[in-house]
């Protein structure tokens, strides 16, 4: 992929479910370091170290799955109690957790009214003691498939 940016052929390199770990790996022997980690990231699973370790290396977080979907996270208690809180659906309310905290966000929807509301999340503000960090963490989607057994890299 180095050889590609610097043939000019890429503009930027980017990878997608890295931790920190995988991540620090890659960042002491890059040339070019990855602009974008993409990985899952919601209310749900907020990823704080990974977040934290993107904002202190320059990496931006990109938001898979950002509505929690196959889950259940926008049934949350603390989700429906902020959306009333300001007038947007829980799904808004997802969204706008993800671009609070500096992430990009890829939400999926087919539907027209849907794609519409995904986009009018900017007119409102989470606030910090809204408890969101407070909801039960759980990965959504384990990647087990993506397991190489030869790899150095043993878990997800
Ligand atoms: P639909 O296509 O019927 O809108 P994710 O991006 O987290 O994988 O979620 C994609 C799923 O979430 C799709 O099934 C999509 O269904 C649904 N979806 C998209 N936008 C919203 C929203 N604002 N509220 C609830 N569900 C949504």
């Amino acid at each position: 992929m180095e050889k590609l940016h610097d043939a000019g052929k890429v503009r930027v390199i980017v990878v997608s479910n890295f931790s920190s770990k995988k991540l620090g790996d890659l960042l002491s022997v890059a040339r070019v370091p990855p602009a974008v980690n993409q990985v899952e990231c919601h209310p749900g699973w907020q990823q704080t170290k990974l977040h934290n370790f993107c904002q202190s290396t320059g990496v931006h977080l990109s938001a898979y799955s950002p509505l929690g979907s196959p889950g259940n996270v926008l049934k949350e208690p603390i989700i429906i109690s902020i959306a009333e809180k300001l007038g947007k659906t829980t799904g808004q309310v997802a969204l706008l957790w993800n671009i609070q905290m500096g992430h990009s966000v890829l939400p999926k929807s087919t539907n027209q009214e849907r794609i519409k509301k995904n986009l009018d999340v900017y007119d409102c503000t989470i606030q910090d003691d809204w408890t969101i960090q407070e909801i039960k963490q759980a990965r959504l989607l384990r990647g087990d498939f993506m397991i190489n057994p030869q790899s150095v890299y043993k878990t997800h």
